[in-house]
């Protein structure tokens, strides 16, 4: 049978496992073989007892599990030349030419970038005695899905990425508890979250949690928000609201592109607002971590089945991503997805923030 390789890589997200078991569960229902690459990218670098089969029963009892079994890495070796050839080295070892990627937009860049260097890869390891010609002869081309697991739900290809609703439950349950501290003490608390470039878990946490305010990358504020933001906590505080919560996202900026901090905002609300001031309570990796939502299983579980299903096709063309568009199954060719990202990425950069708006709605459907 053909076989199938299954990495994750990257941040570990919650339901990446869920991806991972139904990959290797579809690929052995339709007769191949399934073998897991530990460790991310940096085990197919690495090789060396990296590369090993799974069976049905190895990814029993994973389904509930958070992070990834697989395990994972962050590899900025995969980006030279010589991690890239070490990795096509490793990977036909192992009889893989077929590939599975679970990763953000960083790890599916690299699994695209691998597949279109494959052939000149396998001619160098040729010319290099490093790979014989008939081996190299037996994989031609590399086939790759990704499916995109990072909790910030920053890709284009994918309204919902595998990881982002768990972490947005576990930033809800953390706001549910600050609220009874900051009621007792009619305390202000800023809340600082993860997601990078994107303000999806900030704005999504601040809608769900009903927080005061909320700063995202991708509406700066107006010059002169210390005064507005106050002005209107001020307000709330006078119409007796005593748990008063304002969510900063990691990635926050001004117009000019400096960075909000939550620190910064701590001490504006503890200067300006009086009472027991402000507290500032940075959420970090335990967004990312623990059990997967329900939605985090079912949903990477189809996604996982029809990646198999797109990998063990013989079609030979550009990575794909397999995403949720519109609550259904969506292919969108990778290309296509990391030009839409790079679009919001220039626009934010050259500050053009309703373009990057625009161009964020475009590609993420929302
Ligand atoms: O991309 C996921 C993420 O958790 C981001 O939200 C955060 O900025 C980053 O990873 C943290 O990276 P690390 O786990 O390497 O500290």
């Amino acid at each position: 049978g053909v076989r199938v390789g299954v990495l994750t890589s990257g941040g570990d997200s919650p339901g990446m496992n869920a991806a991972v078991r139904a990959v290797v569960r579809t690929t052995i229902a339709a007769g191949g073989e399934a073998y897991a690459v530990h460790e991310g990218w940096a085990g197919a670098v690495a090789g060396a007892g990296l590369l090993r089969p799974l069976d049905w029963d190895d990814v029993s009892g994973v389904l509930h599990r958070g992070g990834t079994v697989l395990g994972t890495a962050r590899c900025p070796e995969f980006q030279t030349r010589d991690g890239l050839r070490a990795a096509a080295r490793h990977l036909v070892g192992a009889g893989i030419d077929r590939l599975v990627v679970v990763g953000g937009d960083g790890s599916l860049r690299g699994a695209e970038e691998l597949r279109q260097e494959w052939p000149g890869l396998l001619q160098e390891l040729v010319a290099a005695g490093e790979l014989s010609a008939p081996t190299a002869a037996a994989h031609p081309r590399l086939l790759v899905a990704g499916l995109v697991g990072s909790i910030d739900n920053d890709m284009a290809g994918t309204e919902m990425t595998i990881g982002a609703d768990t972490a947005l439950h576990r930033i809800c349950d953390a706001l549910d508890a600050l609220r009874s501290t900051a009621a007792s003490h009619q305390r202000t608390f800023v809340v600082e979250v993860m997601g990078r470039h994107c303000g999806y878990l900030a704005l999504m946490a601040a809608v769900a949690g009903g927080a005061d305010a909320v700063l995202v990358p991708e509406v700066p504020p107006a010059e002169g928000w210390q005064d507005l933001l106050v002005r209107r906590l001020t307000a709330s505080r006078a119409a007796g609201l005593r748990d008063l919560i304002v969510i900063v996202a990691e990635g926050a900026v001004d117009r000019q592109g400096r960075r909000i901090t939550s620190a910064e905002v701590g001490a504006l609300l503890t200067e300006r607002l009086g009472g027991e001031g402000s507290r500032v309570t940075i959420l970090g990796h335990v967004q990312r971590g623990g059990r997967p939502s329900a939605y985090d299983r079912w949903m990477p579980t189809l996604l996982g089945h029809a990646a198999a299903c797109e990998v063990l096709r013989d079609e030979d063309r550009p990575s794909v991503v397999v995403g949720v568009r519109g609550n259904r199954v969506a292919v969108t060719p990778l290309p296509e997805a990391v030009a839409d990202v790079n679009a919001v990425r220039d626009a934010t950069r050259r500050g053009d923030f309703a373009v990057a708006r625009v161009a964020r709605g475009r590609s993420f459907g929302s």
